[in-house]
């Protein structure tokens, strides 16, 4: 296991360089990340460089024996360019052009920007491409963080550009997005802006098509800047970028393809408090334990589905070792908690944890946010526990050694998470909340799934989960159809089907596509409020008998068989969930939206069928299976108990244990 940090030499004096170098690698580090956001010490005015202070800080880190990570610094252009070139600017969903004076502030589309992108990023990899210590490189920092759609003019001509190569005609166009509704025809592609400043809410199939667009500018932004590392630095050197994992504005298979892995930035105690509300339904609240440990189930939904992306391993590029600073309480964080989160990590499939961030800082924006070290130098709470780490280094590795097994695979599609976005239906009727329901059902019995794309390789899973499937086309039936056909268990989960890849409702009786795939009728649909509920009866055991939140009324044909059904009006005996043979596998169609207890029951259900052994796991353990080992993380206050089948165990509050069959 590699552990790292972000270090900011530019932010202090050379005197402190040499210690600081030292006394990371006492604590177990070996991977310095630096330079993502030094630019303007790098070029201090166009095209005057000053690479000696870089050279000097390389070296000493270097001859600590560190390894170094280089970031091009794209994220922070410099005074001198900005006013030079103020259109590089980004322009706001209200129009306004945002200021320098932050960080992030640029338009990905803006082609002078490209050229300056090119060339900083060329002298970096011309400078340092050779150097022996140098790993690897990030390619700016957080693409998306703050905004992800620019709405300025180089914007809107290359979103009509964009289109022009994805329709063709304006006809076709036309007809694809429905702007016949509300006269909304156009004559020509200069005609069509972006969808920002309209006075109603825009057509949903042209916001769609400009969230693609987006998202692809910042994919082709990024592969500006690989084609220019790749042509000066060797093959050995990686090539990475660290995303927001809960950011969901880009589509990160795309954004993760061209990379040679996919790196996060894990703040754990910042996502509880300030993400919670996206990912748990209404009524359910984090859990209190999750104050300064953050949600290890969130956390872990992270960790989960950047492992996805590029089913491998990936790194943690930021982890928090202590309060942060952006978030609501932010929370001190007390002894033990680096130690867990880095199992944690690890044993979900972190190559490296890059921990965020050496000292903290004197001055700008973070001066309130913790490193391993504070202001003054001294240790910090995470430092000693990177001690304690460091003692455990080699269990950890042992530990990791053991292949991961993930028998469950989730279907993430961006283009329906952004459709579903922008027209739910149903107040917090969210995409990520949807999966969420279900990684928690197959956590809570013991099995770690993927999250991945429908593009991946879905050989490797026994059963494959697609709880959002409301945008489909044929190319999409068609990979869930062999996967059935092949031996695989499909779960379609509500609402899919319903809309084609231009976010248009399908012609066809619902599922759309998937009628024939699942072999039953959604006859009717309900979005239920709070307090109204349908009864069901179901042969699924133990499954709890009310429809809350969404429910769809199902036909099934014959030889498809109701594994639940309505038992009172509106919907009395009619189908809630059916299940059908299909080629050598099974598809089940999921028609509620299901509370936690009742995905667990329908997980009990499809894992006991395909012979895969589960476990029950209290609230408040995180287990990890790899191997014949398992790790069991208690982040709670209370001692824990599992019961497995080859004994009782005791897991200590704020501790772990490492089981052996
Ligand atoms: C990240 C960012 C870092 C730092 C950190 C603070 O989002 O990449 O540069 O700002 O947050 O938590
Ligand atoms: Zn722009």
């Amino acid at each position: 296991m590699k552990l790292g940090v972000c270090y900011y030499p530019e932010h202090w004096s050379e005197k402190h360089w040499e210690t600081d170098a030292k006394e990371m690698r006492e604590a177990g580090i070996s991977i310095v990340r630096i330079a993502e956001f030094a630019w303007a010490k790098m070029e201090k005015e166009e095209g005057i460089y000053d690479w000696d202070w870089l050279d000097r800080s390389i070296e000493t880190l270097a001859t600590a024996g560190h390894q170094i990570l280089l970031c091009t610094p794209t994220a922070a252009p410099p005074a001198w360019l900005i006013s030079a070139h103020p259109d590089i600017l980004p322009v706001d969903e209200q129009g306004r052009r945002r200021r320098f004076g932050s960080r992030r502030h640029y338009c990905p589309n803006n082609k002078i920007y490209h050229e300056y992108s090119k060339k900083i990023t060329r002298a970096m990899a011309e400078r340092y491409g050779d150097h022996p210590s140098v790993i690897g490189w990030q390619i700016d920092n957080e693409f998306g963080c703050y905004f992800t759609r620019c709405y300025c003019e180089t914007c809107t001509t290359e979103f009509q550009n964009w289109l022009q190569k994805k329709y063709a005609s304006l006809e076709e166009l036309n007809e694809r997005w429905g702007t016949i509704f509300w006269s909304q025809t156009y004559n020509s592609w200069g005609q069509i802006e972006p969808y920002n400043l309209t006075v109603a809410e825009p057509n949903p199939s042209h916001v769609l098509d400009y969230y693609r667009f987006a998202s692809d500018s910042w994919v082709d932004y990024q592969q500006i800047q690989i084609d220019a590392l790749r042509e000066n630095i060797p093959s050995t050197q990686f090539i990475t970028h660290n995303v927001i994992a809960n950011l969901n504005t880009i589509d990160y298979h795309d954004l993760s393809r061209n990379l040679d892995f996919i790196s996060w930035d894990s703040y754990p105690t910042g996502y509880a408090e300030m993400g919670s509300q996206d990912i748990y339904a209404p009524d359910e609240k984090i859990p209190a334990y999750a104050h300064d440990l953050g949600d290890p189930l969130l956390t872990g939904f992270f960790h989960t589905l950047s492992r996805g992306l590029k089913q491998a391993p990936f790194w943690i590029m930021e982890h928090q070792t202590g309060a942060i600073n952006w978030s609501e309480n932010n929370t001190g964080v007390r002894p033990g908690a680096l130690r867990l989160w880095t199992w944690q990590a690890a044993a979900t499939g972190a190559e490296a944890v890059v921990y965020f961030r050496w000292k903290a800082s004197r001055f700008g924006l973070e001066q309130h946010h913790d490193g391993l070290r504070k202001h003054d130098g001294s240790a910090d709470t995470g430092y000693a526990d990177l001690l304690t780490l460091k003692a455990e280094s080699q269990e950890l590795d042992d530990f990791i050694a053991q292949p991961l097994d993930t028998p469950v695979g989730i279907l993430l599609d961006y283009d329906t998470l952004w459709a579903m976005e922008m027209q739910p239906h149903r107040k917090d009727f969210a995409y990520m909340k949807h999966l969420f329901v279900f990684y928690r059902a197959c956590k809570a019995l013991g099995i770690e799934p993927d999250i991945i794309s429908p593009e991946a390789d879905l050989g490797r899973y026994k059963i494959l989960l697609a709880p959002n499937t409301f945008m489909a086309d044929e190319n999409l039936a068609q990979i869930l159809d062999d996967f059935s056909t092949q031996g695989g268990t499909l779960m379609l989960g509500v609402r899919s089907g319903f809309k084609d890849i231009n976010n248009v409702v399908t012609e066809e009786p619902l599922p759309g596509l998937f009628c024939e795939l699942i072999g039953a009728k959604v006859i009717q649909w309900h979005s239920l409020p709070p307090k109204i509920v349908y009864s069901l009866q179901s042969e699924i055991p133990d499954f709890y008998p009310e429809a809350t939140f969404w429910a769809e009324a199902l036909e099934a044909d014959a030889g498809t068989k109701s594994l639940a059904n309505y038992t009172d009006f509106p919907f009395e005996s009619s189908s809630a969930i059916t299940e059908k043979k299909h080629g050598d596998g099974k598809v089940v169609y999921c028609g509620i939206y299901p509370e936690l207890k009742q995905a667990k029951s329908l997980m009990r259900h499809l894992l006991a069928s395909e012979n895969i052994a589960m476990l029950d796991i209290p609230e408040g353990l995180t287990v990890i299976q790899r191997g014949k080992k398992l790790l069991a993380m208690n982040f709670t206050e209370k001692n824990l108990h599992l019961d497995t089948a080859f004994g009782e165990y005791n897991i200590s509050a704020r501790d772990f244990t490492i089981i052996e069959e």
